[in-house]
C-alpha cells in the first residue's frame, strides 16, 4: 500500500473518533450503520453516503465470546440502546446495518449475530469477516491484518483484496489483564483499570511482554510461507503502548498499526453497509 492511503486512513479513523463525541450535523443521503459485536466492546458507527464518519458509540461489554453470541439478550439490549441514543442525537432514521463475524464463522453463528441486529430494527444488508471490514479502512489488497482485540488474535492474509488465509488464536488483550491480575492480586476490572491508564504502562510492560511476545509467535507461525508485503495491526490491544514494537521485532516484516486501532473494525463495517 502506498503511504498516502494509509495516512488518509489514519484521518478517517481520528475523524471518526471525533465524532463519537462530537456527531456530525450535516451529512450527505441516507447513514449506514456498522455494528461490530466485539468479545470486550459493542462498538456502533454510522456513516453518509459518502462514507464521512457521522457519529459512534461504544459499550464495554461481555455478551460475544469469539463471534459467537452467548449472552443473547444482553446483546440486543445493548445494541438497542446504542442504536436509540444514536437515533435520538442525530435526529434521524437508521435503517440498515452491516455487522461482522471472524472470518469462517459458521452460518448458525453469523445468524445470531445478524438477528441481535435485527433487534435494534435495523435492517442487515451485509454480513462481512472482520479482515474484510479493517481492509476497506485501511485499503490493504494485499498483506495481512492482525486483529488483537479482548478475547483472540485473528489473522488474515489478503491478496489482489481477497482473504486468502484466516487463523483465529484465542489470545487477546485480555490475557494482559489477567496477567496483570494474577501478578498484582487485583480482581479483573482493578487490573483492567490499571492497563488502560497510560502512566503505568511503561512500568506494565515487562510484565505482559511474554504475552505480547506469544502473540508475536503465533502471527509469525501463521504468516510462514506466505509473501506478505506489510502486517497491519488493529484491535484494541494495540493501544498498549510498546506492543506494535514487539511485534515489529518479532515479525521479518514491516508493521503499520494506525491511529485507534480498536475503531478500524467498526468503522469499516458500516463502510462495507451498501450505500442506498
Ligand atoms: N488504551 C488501551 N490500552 C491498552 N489496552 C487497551 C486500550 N484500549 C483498549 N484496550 C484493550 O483492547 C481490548 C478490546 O479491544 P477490541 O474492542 O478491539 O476487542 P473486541 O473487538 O471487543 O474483541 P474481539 O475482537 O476479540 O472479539 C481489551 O482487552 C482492552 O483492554
Ligand atoms: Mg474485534
Amino acid at each position: 500500500m502506498i503511504k498516502g492511503q494509509f495516512e488518509r486512513a489514519n484521518e478517517l479513523i481520528a475523524t471518526f473518533r471525533s465524532r463519537m463525541d462530537e456527531p456530525l450535523k450535516a451529512w450527505q443521503g441516507r447513514l449506514r450503520v456498522g455494528v461490530d459485536l466485539g468479545t470486550a466492546n459493542v462498538v456502533v458507527a454510522v456513516v453518509d453516503e459518502t462514507g464521512q464518519p457521522v457519529a459512534g458509540a461504544l459499550k464495554p461489554a461481555q455478551v460475544v465470546r469469539d463471534g459467537l453470541v452467548v449472552d443473547y439478550a444482553g446483546a440486543v439490549n445493548i445494541v438497542r440502546r446504542l442504536v436509540e441514543n444514536l437515533r435520538v442525537t442525530l435526529g434521524a432514521e437508521l435503517l440498515t446495518a452491516a455487522t461482522a463475524v471472524p472470518p469462517g464463522t459458521g452460518d448458525r453463528d453469523s445468524r445470531a449475530t445478524r438477528y441481535v441486529v435485527e433487534s435494534a430494527e435495523l435492517q442487515v444488508v451485509n454480513v462481512v469477516d472482520e479482515p474484510t471490514a479493517a481492509s476497506a479502512v485501511l485499503g490493504v489488497r494485499d498483506g495481512a491484518v492482525v486483529d488483537v482485540g479482548g478475547g483472540t488474535t485473528g489473522i488474515s492474509i489478503l491478496k489482489e483484496g481477497e482473504v486468502v488465509y484466516t487463523a483465529d488464536e484465542p489470545t487477546g488483550g485480555t490475557h494482559f489483564t489477567l496477567v496483570l491480575s494474577g501478578h498484582y492480586g487485583l480482581p479483573f476490572s482493578e487490573a483492567e483499570a490499571m492497563k488502560l491508564d497510560p502512566g503505568r504502562q511503561p512500568e506494565l510492560l515487562p510484565l505482559v511482554r511474554p504475552v505480547m511476545e506469544k502473540v508475536a509467535a503465533i502471527v509469525r507461525r501463521h504468516l510462514e510461507g506466505w509473501d506478505v508485503p506489510t502486517v497491519y495491526l488493529v484491535g484494541g490491544a494495540f493501544s498498549f503502548h510498546g506492543f506494535v514494537d514487539v511485534m515489529q521485532r518479532q515479525l521479518d516484516v514491516p508493521v503499520l498499526c494506525p491511529v485507534e486501532p480498536l475503531l478500524v473494525t467498526p468503522l469499516g463495517i458500516a463502510l462495507c453497509c451498501p450505500a442506498g
